[in-house]
C-alpha cells in the first residue's frame, strides 16, 4: 500500500459517509414521489426485494474493488484488469456519470436551497395552492435565482472535499447523518399525531395488487441503484479508503439498511401530512416542493418550522451526495495523474459548476434556446435521462459481470471474508450467485425496455 494515502478515520465514519452519498435527493423527493405513482405497497415491497438481493450484493462488490486496490475507479481497474484492460472504461464512464449528474444534481438542491429560505421568511404563510405551484414555476424559470443557489451549493460542496477524506468528508457526514437521522424521527413522530397517518401507513405497506403496472418493477429496480450510489464508482472511491480490517459486507449492509430506513421515513412523514389534507399522493415530481407548502402554510407557525426543518434536510442529504460525486472525479486525477487534492478539487469542482450553468437556466430557457426543439428534452432533464438511465445502469452491470466473472476467484473471496468472522461460505455463495446472475439479468431488462426490445407491461 501505498503511504501517504488517506484512509478513513474509523469504520462508523465510512459507514456514515457512504450512507450520506447513499441518503440523498434519490430518498427524500425521488421515492415518496414514484411510490406516490405507482400505489404504494406492492411497488414498495419490490423495492425492498431489489436493494435486499441485487442494490446490497453489487455495492458489496463496489466496496471490494475500491478496498482491495485501495485506489479510485479508473485506477482500480487498471491494477486488478491491467493498464490496457477495457475495464479502465467502467472507470471513465463513472467519471464521466459523476461529473453529469452533480452538475444539475446541484441545481435541484439549490430549490431545496431557496424552499428553506422561503421558508424562513414565512413566504407560504396564507398562500393558495395555486399561488405555491405557480411559485416553482416561476423559481424553475428564473435564470438569476437558479444561478445564484447553484453557485453557492457548488462552493460548499468544493470545500468539503477539499477538506479531504477525514477532515472533510467524514467529519461533515458524522455531523450531518446524525442530524438528519434524528430530525427525520422527530418529524416522523409529528405525524403520527395526524388524522392521515392511518391512511399513509396502509398505503405505503399495505399491497394495493391492482395499482402497480409490470413497468413499475424496473423503475424499482432503477431507483434501488440510484439511491445506493452504484454504477457510478462512487462506493469504489469511498471503499478505497477503507482498511483492510474492516467488515466490508456488514458495513455494506448497515449502510442498505439506513438508506432503506430513510426512504421509508421520508415516505411515513410526508404522506400522512398529504392525506391529512386530502392532497393527491401521486403528484409527481412537483410533490416535495409543490405540496408540502401548500400544507406547511396551512398549519401556522408549526408549519413554518417544520417547513425550515424540511428543506434544510433535504439541502443536508444532497449536500451529503453531492459531495460523493465531487469525490470520484478528484480521487481519479489525484490517483492517476498525480494531482494535489487542492488543484484536482477546484479544478474538477470549477469544470462541474460550468457544466451545470445551462442546467441552472434550462428553465429559463437562455443558453441553449434551441436545445429542446432539437433534442426533445430540455438541457437539464436530456443530460438527467443520459445519466441515470443509460450510464449508471451499464456502470452497475459491468461492475457486476467483472467482479462476479473476471475478478481472481482467490482475491474476491479473501476480500469478501477479510475482517469477518463468517467461517461458512454459504454466505459468499450466495452473494456470488446474485452478483454473477441475478443482478446482470436484472439490469438486462431494465435496458431492454428502455431501448424497447421488450415492453413488459405486455407480458401480464
Ligand atoms: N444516492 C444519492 C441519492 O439518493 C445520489 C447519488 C450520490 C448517486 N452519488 C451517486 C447516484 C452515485 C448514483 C451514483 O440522491
Amino acid at each position: 500500500m501505498k503511504t501517504g494515502r488517506e484512509q478513513w478515520g474509523s469504520r462508523i465514519g465510512f459507514i456514515l459517509a457512504a450512507a450520506g452519498s447513499a441518503i440523498g435527493l434519490g430518498n427524500i423527493w425521488k421515492f415518496p414521489y414514484i411510490t406516490g405513482e405507482n400505489g404504494g405497497g406492492v411497488f414498495v415491497l419490490i423495492y425492498l426485494g431489489c436493494i435486499a438481493l441485487i442494490g446490497t450484493p453489487i455495492l458489496i462488490a463496489e466496496i471490494l474493488i475500491g478496498r482491495s486496490t485501495q485506489k479510485s475507479s479508473v485506477s482500480a481497474f487498471s491494477d486488478l484488469a491491467g493498464k490496457e484492460s477495457n475495464w479502465r472504461m467502467v472507470g471513465f464512464l463513472g467519471v464521466g456519470a459523476g461529473f453529469i449528474i452533480l452538475s444539475y444534481y446541484s441545481v435541484v438542491a439549490g430549490w431545496a436551497m431557496n424552499y428553506t429560505f422561503m421558508s424562513i421568511t414565512n413566504f407560504f404563510e396564507g398562500k393558495s395552492a395555486e399561488q405555491i405551484g405557480a411559485t416553482f414555476g416561476t423559481l424553475f424559470t428564473s435564470a438569476d435565482i437558479n444561478l445564484l443557489w447553484h453557485t453557492v451549493f457548488m462552493v460548499m460542496t468544493i470545500g468539503v472535499v477539499i477538506a479531504g477524506v477525514k477532515r472533510g468528508i467524514e467529519k461533515w457526514n458524522k455531523i450531518l447523518m446524525p442530524l438528519l437521522l434524528g430530525i427525520f424521527l422527530l418529524l416522523a413522530i409529528f405525524s403520527i399525531f395526524l388524522p392521515g397517518w392511518k391512511a399513509a401507513v396502509n398505503f405505503v405497506f399495505y399491497p394495493h395488487l391492482d395499482k402497480l403496472k409490470p413497468s413499475g418493477v424496473l423503475e424499482a429496480l432503477g431507483h434501488s441503484f440510484f439511491t445506493l450510489s452504484l454504477g457510478m464508482g462512487t462506493m469504489i472511491t469511498y471503499g478505497s479508503y477503507l482498511n483492510k480490517k474492516t467488515n466490508v459486507v456488514k458495513s455494506a449492509v448497515m449502510v442498505s439498511a439506513l438508506d432503506t430506513g430513510i426512504a421509508l421515513l421520508a415516505c411515513l412523514v410526508m404522506f400522512p401530512i398529504v392525506f391529512s389534507f386530502g392532497h393527491d399522493p401521486s403528484a409527481g415530481p412537483g410533490l416535495v416542493f409543490k405540496t408540502l407548502p401548500i400544507i406547511f402554510g396551512e398549519i401556522g407557525n408549526i408549519g413554518m418550522l417544520l417547513s425550515i426543518i424540511f428543506f434544510a434536510l433535504l439541502v443536508f442529504a444532497a449536500l451529503s451526495s453531492a459531495v460523493s460525486m465531487l469525490e470520484v472525479t478528484t480521487a481519479y486525477l489525484i490517483d492517476e495523474k498525480g494531482w494535489s487534492r487542492k488543484k484536482a478539487t477546484y479544478i474538477t469542482g470549477g469544470a462541474i459548476y460550468l457544466f451545470g450553468i445551462p442546467s441552472a437556466t434550462a428553465g429559463a430557457n437562455t443558453i441553449f434556446p434551441d436545445w429542446a426543439g432539437m433534442y426533445g428534452k430540455n438541457f437539464f432533464d436530456s443530460f438527467d435521462y443520459l445519466a441515470s438511465n443509460w450510464m449508471l445502469p451499464l456502470g452497475g452491470l459491468f461492475v457486476a459481470i467483472y467482479a462476479g466473472w473476471f475478478m481472481d476467484p482467490m482475491l474476491r473471496q479473501a476480500e469478501f471474508k477479510g475482517g469477518t468472522k463468517f467461517t461458512q461460505s454459504w454466505f459468499y455463495s450466495v452473494w456470488l450467485f446474485f452478483l454473477k446472475f441475478i443482478a446482470p439479468l436484472a439490469v438486462i431488462l431494465i435496458i431492454a425496455q428502455r431501448v424497447g426490445v421488450i415492453d413488459i407491461d405486455k407480458w401480464i
